[in-house]
Parts: structure tokens; C-alpha cells; sequence
């Protein structure tokens, strides 16, 4: 099983605006980074023991292009993701990628790759070990 850390809650920071103005997100907003570099959502997770944690990013894009972004664990870039149209700012995937982790707490940082930003970041799953947890979509 994972454990879901929302956008919108305390363990999670967000350099813009919780938005709740497009349907369709968990909780009660979700983050809206600013369209800049540097503008990034970090969360903070507790890894029960040391492994392979995956992580599952929910986000919408209503735009027309990828945006990316580097996944930075403890301040580390360790992958890139790209996140590609959803079709509009109401329809939310989720992205997984996989990242290796000490027992404890982690921050893991979205940071997007260019100015045109991260897209809307909903909440993080992150589960100890390589396959998808059930919470998973
Ligand atoms: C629109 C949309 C926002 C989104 C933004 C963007 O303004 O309403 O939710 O974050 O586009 O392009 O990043
Ligand atoms: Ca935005």
C-alpha cells in the first residue's frame, strides 16, 4: 500500500496557489505552481525501511505541450518525468517513476525544466517497493 501526501497539506509545499477551481482533484485543492523555473511542489514522505519506493504523481495538463520537470529526492535530481496533455485541466493521470530510498524522511521535489512550468500537481503516492500499490490508477 502507498501513502498518499496531498498538494494542499502540510507536508507538502507548493510555490504558487492550492487551486480548487478545476474539477476532479482529490482532497481539497491541488497545487497550481507558478509557469516559472524554480516554481516546484515538494513533498515530504517517511520511508518505513530502506528499498525501491515508487512514486505516483496525479497531475492534469490542459495545455497543448509536455511539460517537464525533475524528480529531486533530499535535493538530488534522480529522474525526469514528462507530463504530457491530459486533455484538459479537469482530466488527471498518474504518472509513476521509481526511486531508491533510505529508511526515514525524504523530501521529494517536482521542479520543472523550463518556464513554461510543472503542470496541476494533485497529490504523491509513495509506496516501498518496485511494483504499483493498489491505490495506484
Ligand atoms: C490555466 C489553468 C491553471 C494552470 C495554468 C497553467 O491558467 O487555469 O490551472 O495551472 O493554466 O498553464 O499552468
Ligand atoms: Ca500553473
Amino acid at each position: 500500500a502507498a501513502t498518499r501526501y496531498e498538494a494542499e497539506s502540510a507536508a507538502a509545499s507548493c510555490v504558487g496557489t492550492i487551486d480548487a477551481n478545476w474539477s476532479g482533484f482529490s482532497g481539497t485543492g491541488f497545487c497550481n505552481a507558478n509557469n516559472a523555473v524554480g516554481a516546484h511542489v515538494q513533498f515530504t514522505v517517511n520511508a518505513a525501511s530502506a528499498g525501491t519506493a515508487t512514486l505516483g504523481i496525479r497531475f492534469a495538463n490542459g495545455g497543448t505541450t509536455a511539460r517537464q520537470a525533475h524528480v529531486l529526492v533530499d535535493g538530488v535530481a534522480v529522474q525526469s518525468v514528462s507530463f504530457e496533455p491530459t486533455g484538459s485541466w479537469s482530466t488527471w493521470m498518474t504518472k509513476t517513476v521509481t526511486v531508491s530510498v533510505s529508511a526515514g524522511d525524504h523530501t521529494v521535489r517536482l521542479s520543472p525544466a523550463a518556464s513554461t512550468g510543472l503542470p496541476n500537481i494533485d497529490y504523491l503516492d509513495f509506496g516501498l517497493g518496485g511494483g504499483l500499490p493498489g491505490s495506484f490508477q
